[in-house]
């Protein structure tokens, strides 16, 4: 509970449940798939809630769902408000969406509800380093060998210039708020490339290598275990 122990600016969450899970191939959108008998979004939500139980929540969900997450997340936790919002075509636009909905104050952070292994001390991290220095986007390093490709042919690139970008990314709220001005374009995949279009450079922090996000049926297994291993 950071925030109630150090003097931090208000906080937003923009947790980003929008998607259809095309590559899961289910019969119920990803976020929405049961782990350990807990669906995928409110394992996301956990660890914000631990860390930051007093920020403002926005949950972006699929169009004609607001009445139906809105239920379920009353049921999962009761006594905390959700802002519940439908997402738009594209990531980029379920994030504009959510952001509609929250006041330029204090540092915003947006997670995919796929990514549902974080921990609370990811959050803690990223809140930090938003606050401190304006922006904060998690990243790993890369072990596998890495090739770019080029012109119908693949060149090695050396990984140790590579990193993998996670979420939660966090933001000052006027950065991101400014940034999102911007009209979509395809290069938009995650919050740090909408920021650095704006003409800001991005901080990054230590992201976690468990914080896989959940894509295909084989992640479900691995997730699964995951859980089971820390609830033991
Ligand atoms: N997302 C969203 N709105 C969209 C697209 C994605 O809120 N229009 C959310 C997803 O729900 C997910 C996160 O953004 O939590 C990351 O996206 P991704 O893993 O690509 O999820 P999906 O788009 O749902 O999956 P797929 O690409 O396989 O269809
Ligand atoms: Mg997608």
């Amino acid at each position: 509970m950071i925030d109630a122990l150090l003097i931090f600016p208000p906080s937003s969450v923009v947790m980003l449940a929008a998607g259809k899970g095309s590559r899961m191939n289910h019969d119920v959108p990803k976020q929405f798939i049961k782990l350990l008998g807990r669906p995928v979004l409110f394992h996301s939500l956990k660890p914000f809630l631990s860390v930051l139980p007093r920020a403002s929540y926005v949950v972006v969900v699929p169009p004609g769902e607001v009445d139906s997450c809105s239920g379920m997340l009353r049921d999962w936790f009761p006594g905390v408000s959700f802002l519940v919002t439908e997402g738009g075509e594209t990531r980029f636009h379920s994030v504009r969406n959510g952001l509609r909905l929250l006041k330029p104050e204090g540092i915003i952070l947006v997670h995919d509800a796929a990514r549902c292994l974080l921990t609370s001390e990811l959050v803690e991290r990223v809140v930090k380093c938003a606050a401190e220095k304006g922006t904060a986007v998690p990243t790993i390093t890369c072990s596998d060998s890495v090739r770019l490709l080029s012109e119908g042919r693949s060149l090695p690139i050396d990984r140790d210039q590579v990193r993998l970008v996670q979420t939660p990314q966090g933001f000052n709220a006027e950065i991101l708020l400014n940034a999102f001005k911007a009209e979509y374009r395809p290069a938009f995949t995650d919050e740090a490339s909408v920021v650095e279009h704006s003409g800001i450079d991005v901080s990054l922090v230590e992201g976690e290598d468990s914080n896989i996000k959940i894509t295909r049926p084989d992640d479900l297994e691995r997730a699964e275990s995951i859980l089971n291993n820390r609830a033991d």
